[in-house]
């Protein structure tokens, strides 16, 4: 695969897009974010990077965090987690309330925001520390023995996170959360508030696309776990788009509201695009357009 061309192509096609959609509001820290900024990078199996624009200015890694968070859960080999969260699309905004009051505090998947605090919940109990566990793993597979949580971030997030406390406490009063709502939701938001730059995030991913092959060549996860990351990154990761992202990319992708987008091709790469502006669902534009044009220029579609 000429690698650099493909890069080449996402940068020329993205151009006309860089800056459209809006930066996420809703956590002030993020609205502050200059939008004309995107960045592109594909990590290779073999340990390749191929990259372009502002692929090395950090951003709030938000969701994407929870492709992580599963991992390391599935990683104690312990399937309980699946008693606690289901794996169906919920065709509804990731912080909506509705459907789990109905669903009785289980939510649809592990990538709306109740699944995911159910999960970082989960590696909380099984860790005893939630952030220091990804941090530890974001560290080594991408190298950067520095990267840390914004502390400004998790002050933001935290500060304006009613949304998320009020899905926490449904859970628990479904019987649903293991720790105290406020120490889980402490995690959650400073897991959301990873300070990662594009061409470290692709790094990030590729032990899912090395079906679970860490960067130092041991095992994190076995075959059928990443098999099973990938399933709900293809149905559940671009939130209610997730139809939309099948049908215009065809890979499987998670994104967060920082406006960064991780897409994987097992057994070939990880690709992360980064545009702060976001469509109305939460996904970055620019993003979107960056993973459609790498898929037709490379091909590596997998529907
Ligand atoms: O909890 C929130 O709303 C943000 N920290 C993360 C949101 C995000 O990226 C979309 N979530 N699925």
């Amino acid at each position: 695969m000429d690698y650099p061309h493909v890069v080449e192509q996402v940068l020329s096609a993205v151009q006309p897009h860089i800056g459209a959609g809006q930066v996420a509001d809703y956590i002030p820290d993020l609205a502050r974010v200059d939008p004309k900024q995107f960045g592109f990078a594909v990590a290779t199996v073999d340990g390749k990077v191929f990259s372009g624009g502002d692929v090395d200015v950090p951003f709030a890694i938000e969701s994407i965090s929870k492709v992580f968070a599963l991992a390391l859960v599935l990683s104690q080999r312990d399937t309980k987690i699946w008693d606690r969260v289901r794996r169906e699309p919920s065709g509804l905004a990731f912080n909506d309330l509705i459907e789990l009051e109905i669903e009785e505090g289980i939510p649809r998947n592990p990538f709306i925001n109740p699944g995911a605090i159910v999960v970082t919940d989960q590696l909380l109990a099984d860790t005893g520390d939630a952030v220091a566990a990804l941090r530890a793993l974001l560290r080594a597979e991408t190298g950067n023995a520095h990267l840390e949580v914004d502390s400004v971030t998790a002050e933001s997030e935290l500060r304006t996170g009613d949304r998320n406390r009020s899905i926490a406490y449904l859970m628990s009063s479904f019987g649903n959360m293991l720790s105290p709502v406020d120490l889980a939701l402490d995690h959650y938001f400073r897991q959301c508030s990873f300070s990662i730059t594009c061409a470290e995030l692709a790094k990030a991913g590729l032990f899912i696309a090395r079906h679970g092959v860490r960067a130092d060549g041991s095992r994190l996860l076995e075959y059928g776990d990443t098999r099973h990351i990938i399933a709900l990154m293809a149905t559940c990761g671009t939130y209610d788009e997730a139809g939309n992202f099948a049908y215009r990319v065809g890979l499987p992708i998670k994104s967060g509201v920082g406006g960064g987008m991780l897409a994987i091709v097992p057994g070939h790469c990880a690709v992360a695009a980064w545009g702060p502006g976001l469509d109305p669902k939460g996904n970055s534009v620019a993003g979107g357009v960056a993973l459609e044009t790498f898929a037709q220029v490379s091909e590596l579609a997998v529907f």
